[in-house]
């Protein structure tokens, strides 16, 4: 995969900068991605993982920079997007001077990045890059920090959800609906709650008993279901996928009975095309990186200084943000994954572009 656009490759990403990162002494090794800054610093989690090759890791970070470029930018953030992974087992290598030495690297790109909490980094991680650099949010409370950016996450999520009801049904509530939630992990589970309030029926399913045990006592109305294929096949009006990535795939679509899919997971669509084939079957699909935007949104409010009540007006603005997509897709004749891509890269270019009036 290249990294310069060009006319001839395909294949090449289209990237405003990489950087590879090394500390040998403390194990770092580090790619920090910037896809756009179009819409101001790129702002994107780092992700700590045990990558196969160092083409995985860069692959990975290539592909989540470019997700949040959009993803930002359809969140109404004056952001760009940008994205970090760390090549290593966190459980092995993780350490204050790994840490650190990667916050210094974030320092050097002098605000171009801000970093977040992904997969394998955590609110304190954050704490301990914060030692060596302003550019980081998603930190403790204690520091000024946003927390569990989960909360807002889920928020968004079912503002998503409501407006693709509306779409589908003429009215946003989810009142006698059947939702079915794969995943009662950190954004399930204020969704389950949400729904419920709500009115919602929700039929559930999680690998992990933990999981399981908290909805049997917390919600004891949730329904269980084996696997995330006995949910898919379910009585289901709505399917909400928030455990891993891929859960929309060449099996699961055609196995589909829900008219509405919106979750948290990031990545669902398993391919390009995927996006065609649920629109073929008339299943509306509300796009991931649209309604779980409310986790960055929180984040992405630090940078402010950090107020709730603010962050959770912006992630409430999902509903409208997904309403336009759903219209302009009609509009369009596309799928909504489509739609969401071509308003991003209309935010990115229309807004992108006043910069070059020259202030001074
Ligand atoms: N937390 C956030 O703020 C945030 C923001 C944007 C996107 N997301 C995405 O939303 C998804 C959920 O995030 P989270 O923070 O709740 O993660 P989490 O790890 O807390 O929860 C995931 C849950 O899914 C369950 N799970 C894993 N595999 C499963 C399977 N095959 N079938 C059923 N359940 C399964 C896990 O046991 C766990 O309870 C992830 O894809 C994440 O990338 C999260």
């Amino acid at each position: 995969m290249g990294v310069f656009a060009s006319t001839d490759d395909p294949g090449s990403t289209g990237h405003e900068q990489v950087v590879f990162c090394q500390d040998k002494q403390s194990g770092l090794k580090a790619i920090i991605g910037i896809y756009s800054t179009a819409l101001g610093p790129a702002l994107g989690g780092t992700r700590f993982y045990p990558y196969a090759s160092e083409d995985d890791a860069l692959a990975d970070v290539l592909d989540l920079s470019r997700g949040m470029a959009y993803k930002n930018a359809l969140a109404g953030l004056d952001l760009g997007g940008g994205k970090a992974v760390i090549w290593g087992d966190p459980e092995q290598i993780k350490s204050e001077a790994l840490l650190r030495a990667y916050g210094r690297f974030v320092e050097s790109l002098a605000g171009r990045y801000y970093t977040a909490c992904d997969v394998g980094t955590y609110v304190a991680d954050m704490d301990v890059i914060a030692r060596e650099t302003r550019y980081v949010t998603g930190r403790s409370v204690e520091h000024g920090g946003a927390g569990d950016s989960s909360i807002l996450t889920a928020w968004g999520v079912f503002q998503g959800m409501r407006a693709a009801a509306e779409h589908v049904w003429g009215s946003p509530s989810l009142a006698g609906k059947r939702v079915g939630v794969a995943g009662l992990g950190k954004v399930g589970k204020y969704l389950t709650g949400h729904l419920l309030d709500d009115g919602a029926e929700v039929v559930a399913t999680d690998v992990n008993p933990k999981a399981l045990e908290w909805v049997r006592a917390t919600h004891p109305q949730v329904a269980l279901v084996d696997d995330a294929a006995a949910l898919v096949a379910s009585d289901i009006d709505v399917y909400a996928p928030c455990a891993l990535g891929g859960a929309l795939d060449d099996d699961t679509v055609p196995a589909l009975r829900a008219k509405v899919v919106a979750g948290a997971a990031n990545n669902q669509l398993a391919h390009p095309g995927i996006e065609k084939l649920l629109a073929d079957r008339g299943i509306l699909y509300a796009p991931d990186y649209v309604v779980n935007a409310g986790g960055v949104i929180q984040v992405a409010d630090e940078i402010e200084g950090f107020n709730f009540d603010r962050a959770k007006l912006r992630a409430t603005r999902i509903y409208d943000t997904t309403r336009e997509i759903l219209g302009l897709a009609d509009d369009e004749g596309v799928p909504p994954a489509v739609a969401a891509d071509r308003l991003a890269e209309r935010r990115m270019a229309e807004v992108g572009r006043l910069r070059t009036i020259h202030l001074r």
